[in-house]
């Protein structure tokens, strides 16, 4: 039976990979594809328990500042991963949309992102937003740009704009972050999902994210379950 509180969307800032490898002698690389395996277990995990909606950072804007050798390896590493994986996703009914700016991605990184995105579009069983050359400061920028596109060409009623109707112009139009989550002991938001993480509750361990098993999951619901939210009220 699901809880009917389980949380309607759950996101992950996956960090850590690179400390997980390097305590174990590894390149930072091998963290990355360890942590692709966690990402792979866990989503069916949590979109099975009754969450509708998992967003997962997979590469900020930010990053492109990191050695190119290291960018380029997590590029080949989510082009393979959306052409490998992409049965699995419709096995489980799973949706996959990408979150995030395509300027200054690669043409083949484009290419599996509509790929991963057009074969997996019919599924109705909860959505995996992955987040890719993303930032959530960029994300509200853009969405005010459309608007303003949309109030120029006259097609827009600025008066139908609220706090819920912003959600379409966003990236995808997903549902508010119930429940955040950010592994390796790190205290932040790092620029992710801002608008969505209004009310959000938060929940953060020290386990690195490619230790992030099922278990530490049903930690951290048990947690949130546990939570009284408020929405700012008494
Ligand atoms: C942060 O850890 C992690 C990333 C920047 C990449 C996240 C990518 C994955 C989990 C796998 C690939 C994703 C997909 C969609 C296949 P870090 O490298 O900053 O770790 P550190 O802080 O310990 O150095």
């Amino acid at each position: 039976m699901i809880d009917s509180n389980i949380p309607a969307h759950v996101a992950i800032i996956m960090d850590g990979n690179g400390r997980w490898a390097k305590e174990r002698g590894k390149k930072r690389s091998e963290g990355h594809l360890e942590g692709s395996k966690t990402l792979k277990k866990i989503s069916q995990h949590i979109l099975s328990k009754g969450v509708k909606q998992l967003s997962v950072f997979a590469f900020s804007t930010e990053n492109f500042k990191r050695d190119k050798e290291e960018v380029d390896y997590l590029m080949n590493l989510i082009i393979k991963y959306f052409k490998k994986e992409a049965d699995t996703f419709n096995k489980n009914n799973i949706k996959v949309v990408i979150s995030g700016r395509k300027d200054n991605l690669r043409d083949d990184v484009i290419e599996a992102i509509n790929y991963i995105q057009n074969y997996t579009k019919q599924n109705t069983g909860g959505i995996l937003n992955i987040c890719l050359n993303y930032g959530g400061s960029e994300e509200i920028i853009d969405a005010s740009k459309k608007i303003a596109k949309l109030y120029k060409e006259d097609k827009i009623d600025l008066n139908t704009l609220n706090k819920e109707s912003f959600y379409k112009y966003l990236y995808n139009n997903l549902k508010p972050i119930d429940l955040m989550i950010r592994t390796s002991g790190e205290l932040r938001v790092s620029n992710f999902m801002l608008y969505q993480m209004a009310y959000s509750e938060f929940y953060f361990t020290d386990k690195y994210f490619p230790d992030f098993d099922e278990g530490e999951f049903d930690k951290a619901i048990d947690e949130y379950l546990k939570r009284t939210r408020r929405f700012g009220g008494v």
